[in-house]
């Protein structure tokens, strides 16, 4: 879907009179004069298909008004060319369009005939002179109608999320086989900097290169040790293309063969992501992975002795097993409707990362010190079941070795 219709979608939910007022990102200063790489909100840039800063559209079934930065040869010099006000109409389908300084005397204009006002008062920013403009106004909020929308992927969508599944699965098994004790996670880290780079897309989030016990903690992003024969590398990485993220985990040995304990602990978290994944499918409950994979990895741990029957499972395994994945990596939509856990619908895409981690502990062989353990793929919803968008990435123990042996 184009944005005018996504627009036009978003329209046919609301009250008549509904206004909706929407806003992108601000910039984000690192320090003086130096910003962070601009990433537009993505409610934003899914309704508009703007990435540019300093911009809000406000929209009605009657016009699609958007505000945004005036040219300025000067600004230009140093940060490039933008689209400017003469250019945004016919670009943006947009019916008017006006300076981003001009919306507080246009805004009493806009909103003269609106009975509801639709605005995120999160992630909207405005002004207090505009907010004082609105005030007296009936108003909703956005999400409930936009972040449904956002939930259920079209053709599209699914094209560019497989093309991030794609370009971050072949770069893992790039990983995977240029790994060798004595490297630096951070050089691991330099092949996904690298490889995203060379196909012109963007981290979708910041990578965990985590060697040995460093994938006990779950937002490592230090990357900065050295990895250790015999040690398990936990690689969580993924691009994004054109907005649309990807989330992969792969854990793997720094030396290319698991020992007997890595193993046992390995297996245990794919057997529960395999049977998580396969339950994943049109009108199941969305509860029903991270039951499955909860149960599959209590009993992987009671048979080795390392849980005791009755003991909290949240010791070695404390997040949850999936997530929506779409233009935000922890994407937007509801996990319960009426009060209930929601089911799945074709078009939804969750991650699917059951984990293990198991710090020093006393009470614990200590075979099975600093083992962490996540595989992470990306499912989607479909007619018949589900597709792993992120399956060209191996993850038995067979294939593993066999990868790292062809380096
Ligand atoms: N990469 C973040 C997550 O797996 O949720
Ligand atoms: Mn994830
Ligand atoms: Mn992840």
């Amino acid at each position: 879907m184009i944005p005018k219709n996504r627009r036009e979608k978003l329209l046919s939910q609301l009250n008549d009179g509904a206004l909706v007022i929407i806003s992108t990102n601000p910039e984000q200063l690192r320090n003086g004069d130096v910003y962070y790489p601009f990433r537009p909100h993505s409610d934003f840039w899914y309704l508009t298909g703007f990435k540019e800063p300093r911009a809000i559209a406000v929209f009605s079934k009657e016009h699609y008004t958007i505000f945004l930065r005036k040219k300025s040869p000067e600004r230009e010099i140093w940060d490039g060319e933008c689209l400017g006000i003469a250019k945004a109409v016919q670009t943006l389908g947009a019916s008017q369009a006006y300076p981003i300084n001009d919306l507080k005397h246009k805004l009493p204009q806009l909103i003269a005939n609106a009975t509801t006002l639709y605005y995120d008062f999160k992630s909207c920013i405005l002004d207090d002179e505009i907010i004082q403009c609105l005030d007296g106004m009936q108003t909703q909020s956005l999400n409930e109608y936009l972040h449904e929308m956002r939930l259920i992927k079209d053709d599209n969508e699914i094209v560019l999320m497989k093309k991030a599944a794609d370009i971050s699965a072949q770069t893992h098994q790039l990983a995977m086989q240029q790994t060798k004790a004595g490297l630096f996670e951070y050089e691991i880290a330099s092949i996904f900097d690298a490889n995203f780079k060379k196909n012109n897309v963007e981290h979708a989030y910041t990578s965990v290169v985590a060697g040995g016990k460093n994938a006990c903690i779950l937002h490592y992003i230090n990357n900065n040790q050295v990895l250790n024969d015999g040690d398990l590398l936990l690689i969580d990485a993924g691009c994004e293309v054109n907005g649309y993220a990807s989330d992969i985990t792969r854990t793997f040995p720094v030396n290319g063969k698991f020992s007997k304990a890595q193993r046992q602990i390995y297996q245990i978290v794919l057997d529960a992501q395999l049977a998580a994944i396969d339950c994943i499918k049109l009108g199941e409950v969305v509860t029903k992975p991270h039951q499955v994979a909860s149960q599959i990895i209590q009993q992987g741990l009671i048979n080795l002795g390392i849980l005791q029957i009755g003991e909290d499972l949240s010791q070695f395994y404390m997040h949850g097993t999936g997530h929506w994945l779409g233009m935000d990596v922890h994407d937007v939509g509801n996990y319960q409707q009426n009060n209930q856990h929601r089911q799945y619908k074709v078009g939804m895409v969750t991650t699917v990362e059951p984990g293990i981690y198991i710090r020093k502990n006393d009470k614990i062989n200590p075979q099975y010190w600093n083992i962490g353990v996540r595989i992470e793929d990306n499912v989607l919803i479909t007619d018949n079941g589900n597709s792993v968008l992120t399956k060209a990435i191996v993850k038995e123990i067979d294939k593993i070795e066999q990868l790292m042996r062809l380096k």
